[in-house]
């Protein structure tokens, strides 16, 4: 069974049960799809199972051991991965500038973290690559029980995660890569290599680039199962239209039309870059436009981007600016962009 198909059997019992809406009592009508599909963990529906089953099935699909349906994001699958495999007192690598649920996660587990740093490329005013002379200079100097990683980066710095696994591996460190932005890497070749059954753990958004919703994100395992650790930060009464959104979503980007579409975006991307001459690009991933112009600051392009042709990016800093794109970045989207970009 699939969560999929679970929502398109009728029910035939007669539920007093949880939700107490009922599947038909709408207090937010605009929701009312959402309301319909919302259901617990009754004998009629059995949606603990459907899940099981899509979880293994998605599990296939990206050859992990384990998958896990999110629908806490990336936080929660951050979390889960540090209170699997991290002990009360040992010590977690952790970038100084993570997103905040990695500092958070290790503070959960009770462990303690060793702060790294990334170098800065100043004419980009964006991080770097992870330094595996890093990783290999505290492993002599200090016991470690695992390290985070954040691959790509927000602004798609890629880094060498085939090689820190490496050295993970002859250390006996555990591998967390971050992947919250590169949920897309699994279905395309044009994409950097994705670190699922690389690292030990690896967490993607769906919703930052892979056309989720908030905040449906996955979290892929090699050996440890995370679901008692899942189980000790997730409500026991979990948002199956999300879950079952995730199935869908994983299905589409999985599918000859999923695939397609990534395909046609990607050309596009490449065709604005080759197009836009006026301004630089910089970053491993295409889907992330870092760009700057010359005789601008980040904050101004991203002003006059803003004020003049309308156009909102993701993250500007004082030097370039972002512009985030997604499976559901449209071709329009895309020429309104070209368009913005080659009158600067
Ligand atoms: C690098 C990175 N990791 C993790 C997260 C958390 O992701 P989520 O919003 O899916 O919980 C974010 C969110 O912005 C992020 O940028």
């Amino acid at each position: 069974m699939s969560l999929i198909k679970l929502f398109k059997h009728k029910n035939r019992k007669v539920l007093f049960t949880t939700p107490s809406h009922s599947q038909s009592f709408f207090i937010v009508n605009k929701f009312l799809q959402f309301y319909k599909h919302d259901i617990s963990e009754t004998d009629a529906h059995d949606p603990v199972t459907a899940l099981a089953e899509a979880e293994t099935r998605a599990a296939k699909i990206y050859g992990s051991k384990y998958t896990k349906f999110l629908t806490n994001g990336s936080t929660s699958g951050i979390i889960a991965a540090v209170l699997s495999c991290v002990k009360k007192g040992e010590k977690v690598m952790v970038w100084k500038n993570a997103h905040p649920c990695h500092l958070n996660a290790v503070k959960l587990a009770g462990a303690e973290p060793v702060f790294y740093d990334l170098p800065l490329i100043d004419e980009w005013g964006v991080y770097g690559k992870f330094d595996v002379e890093t990783l290999k200079l505290t492993l002599n100097s200090d016991r470690i029980a695992a390290i985070i990683v954040t691959s790509p980066s927000y602004e798609g710095i890629v880094s060498n995660v085939s090689l820190i696994s490496d050295i993970c591996l002859a250390n006996n460190v555990r591998l967390i890569v971050d992947e919250a932005h590169g949920a897309l890497y699994p279905f395309s070749d044009r994409l950097p290599k994705s670190s699922v059954g690389i690292a030990d753990f690896t967490v993607q958004s769906l919703h930052k680039t892979a056309g989720g919703l908030n905040p449906t994100a996955l979290l892929h395992s090699q050996e440890v199962n995370p679901s008692d650790a899942l189980a000790l930060i997730n409500t026991t009464s979990p948002s199956y239209p999300l879950l079952m959104s995730i199935e869908a979503n994983i299905n589409f980007l999985n599918s000859v039309r999923g695939r397609k579409k990534l395909n046609e975006l990607i050309d596009e991307l490449e065709m604005l870059r080759s197009y836009c001459e006026n301004v630089e690009f910089y970053g491993d991933d295409v889907t992330k436009l870092l760009i700057k112009k010359s005789g601008l600051t980040g904050f101004e392009l991203s002003e006059i981007l803003f004020e003049k042709f309308g156009i909102e990016d993701e993250k500007t800093n004082s030097v370039s600016t972002m512009l985030l794109s997604g499976i559901g970045t449209s071709k329009k989207k895309i020429e309104k962009l070209r368009n913005a970009l080659t009158k600067l």
